[in-house]
């Protein structure tokens, strides 16, 4: 370890040595705080998703006295609101004006792949705790960009799976947007895999919920199955009207978030809804026994996928700082680390594929009471094939 005495020196000079020896990285920035940058909505749709992706951040951090790699860690939070019009000056704020030392965010697509943007163009170490937009693990996946979530192509495949399991013909419903559109190219490719074919692809913006105009076009059209991609608010509102419009019990409905941590509120019109997931409620190894009770004990709540996602995202992040000793200038080393880490998740093994996507098992859930209950895993070890990725 070096050690300088300043004493005997004029100020000009000591200040002059400190700012070289601290470009070159020989002083350590121990006591310096690093600095995360949560930009995740916390009004809007997505509201509730985005509380509970930093609850899990936190809760990792909190886990490890409030330190990652031996240093304190300070947040800067910012409401994205999930508007990709304002994406860029968000995200803009936390890189050049607050100086951040890693991006986290967000929930929504569009959101996310202006987010990527800027942490490219500027070397900024970026980790998505949930939107799947295929691009950023894809055709604009760089070296400092990181997932802990899915890319939306994954929970889409595996309801396609199941839903061929039982089914012939099938109909999808979604937002009109990244998200929407690439979940909907997943289940298709799946549910075609398992001998299904999907007739009619309906859709509406994002953030509508006005549903009653496609559930009555899908009572006229008759599948034998509907799959759909709406989130946050907006699936409680759709899993309601579904079963009012009578149509729970004549086209069974599919879709990978539809009841992601929101069964209390959705009561009756969800049971018995059949969801693919990479997470499910209480599924059992020893770190999701733990992780829910550090949950409970913190908010006063039960996690869902979201929480597991930031609690990952923190976990990743620590990966890549403890390798380097929390020296955030070694960014080369802290992203090899991240790379070849194999994390403990509460979802199950979590490890990265060369796009730095989750590979990650794939859950058949059932909704009982207010639990995703895991019946068996559709796909073991799901990649993303992210053919358009080259790092
Ligand atoms: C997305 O925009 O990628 C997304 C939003 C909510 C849930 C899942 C995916």
């Amino acid at each position: 370890m070096l050690s300088i005495s300043f004493r005997h020196m004029p100020a000009r000079i000591t200040t002059a040595l400190a700012l070289t020896l601290l470009a070159s990285g020989a002083i350590a920035q121990s006591s310096d705080p690093i600095k995360v940058g949560l930009m995740l909505p916390t009004s809007g749709t997505f509201a509730e998703l985005g509380k509970t992706v930093v609850n899990g951040f936190k809760l990792y951090v909190s886990e490890n006295g409030g330190k990652l790699a031996g240093r304190t860690v300070q947040y800067v939070e910012l409401d994205d609101e999930s508007d990709p019009s304002k994406a860029n000056e968000n995200a803009n704020k936390l890189v050049k004006r607050d100086r951040v030392d890693v991006l986290v965010g967000t929930i929504h697509s569009g959101v996310a792949m202006t987010m990527a943007r800027v942490a490219r163009d500027t070397n900024t170490l970026m980790i998505v705790p949930n939107a799947g937009a295929a691009e950023i693990t894809g055709a604009m996946c760089a070296p400092n960009v990181f997932r802990t979530s899915f890319s939306n192509w994954q929970p889409g495949y595996a309801s396609g799976l199941l839903a061929a399991r039982k089914h012939k013909t099938a109909v999808t419903i979604s937002w009109k947007y990244a998200a929407g559109d690439e979940s909907v190219r997943g289940f298709r490719e799946g549910f075609e895999k398992g001998g299904g074919k999907v007739i009619k692809d309906l859709n509406l913006p994002f953030p509508n919920v006005e549903f009653q105009p496609l559930l009555t076009e899908l009572a006229t059209i008759k599948p034998e199955a509907a799959y759909v991609f709406v989130a946050g608010a907006g699936q409680v509102k759709f899993v309601r009207d579904y079963a009012a419009a009578g149509l729970k019990n004549n086209i069974p409905l599919y879709g990978a978030f539809i009841t992601e941590g929101t069964l209390a509120a959705q009561g009756e019109s969800a049971s018995g809804l059949q969801t693919a997931l990479h997470y499910a409620d209480g599924l059992k190894n020893p770190k999701n026994d733990a992780f829910i009770a550090s949950y409970k004990n913190t908010f006063n709540a039960t996690p869902d996928v979201f929480a597991v996602q930031g609690y990952d995202a923190a976990q990743l992040f620590a990966a890549g700082l403890n390798a380097v000793k929390g020296d955030t200038k070694k960014k080369a080393e802290m992203i090899k680390a991240m790379e070849i880490a194999k994390l403990e998740s509460p979802r199950g093994p979590l490890s990265f594929s060369k796009s730095h996507n989750p590979i990650q098992d794939m859950y058949a859930r059932v909704a009982t009471g207010n639990q995703n209950v895991m019946t068996d895993v559709i796909v073991k070890a799901l990649a993303d094939p992210s053919p358009d990725c080259k790092i």
